[in-house]
């Protein structure tokens, strides 16, 4: 594991399945409509309850409740329970969307992911969480660059520390080996 301090936050990166992870808040990588159809969101849907549908259901239920819209945008973001993930220790599911990039990258792009990520600690921060383990946002289907995912990850991190107060440990699980070797040759850079 490879880390980084910012005052009284450290951010790791490691390898895993971010469903099997044990920090308090686990991150999901969300459409706007909280669908779950594929990628991590299928994973995390299917490790809380087994039928995806049903998740689906309680994702969407708890929108209406917590955003009352049936859709979210960049920054907002839903809590669901971690039901049977809570065997590993993580309590709350936070559900964010970041940018839909298909290879491409700019200044928008990275505003979007800021606010999805900024949204998802800020949360964690509000549900009092002492540690947040997030996928790499938009990297997988949403296709933007892994390389910018992660340095976006590394300022929004840095940032949000200035603010940071029950929040402790932030983790970048990535599942593949070839992710954490290039997202380590990252941290190690900064
Ligand atoms: N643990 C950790 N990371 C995972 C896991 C897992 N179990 N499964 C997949 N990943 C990684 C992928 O390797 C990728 O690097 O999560 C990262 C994000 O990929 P996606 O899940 O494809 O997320 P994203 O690119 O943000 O696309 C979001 O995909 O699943 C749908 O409903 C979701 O429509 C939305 C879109």
């Amino acid at each position: 594991m490879v880390e980084l301090s910012f005052g009284s936050l450290t951010f790791k990166v490691t390898q895993g399945d971010i469903t099997k992870f044990p920090a308090e808040a686990i991150v999901n990588a969300a459409n706007k409509y909280l669908e779950h159809g594929g990628g991590v969101a299928y994973a995390i849907a299917k490790a809380a309850i087994g039928n995806v549908r049903e998740y689906i259901k309680i994702s969407k239920e708890a929108m209406r409740e917590q955003i009352g819209r049936d859709w979210i945008e960049h920054g907002e973001v839903v809590v669901t329970p971690a039901l049977k993930m809570e065997q590993h220790g993580i309590k709350y599911v936070i559900h964010t969307v970041g940018p839909y990039c298909g290879g491409k990258w700019d200044e928008n792009k990275k505003d979007k992911l800021r606010k999805a990520i900024l949204g998802a600690l800020r949360k964690a921060g509000e549900l009092k969480a002492e540690s947040i383990a997030f996928p790499a946002i938009s990297a997988g289907i949403y296709g933007c660059p892994f390389e910018e995912v992660v340095k976006t990850f590394i300022e929004v991190v840095n940032e949000f520390s200035k603010e940071a107060k029950s929040l402790k440990e932030v983790y970048l699980v990535l599942y593949s080996k070839k992710d954490y070797e290039r997202a380590k040759d990252i941290f190690g850079a900064e």
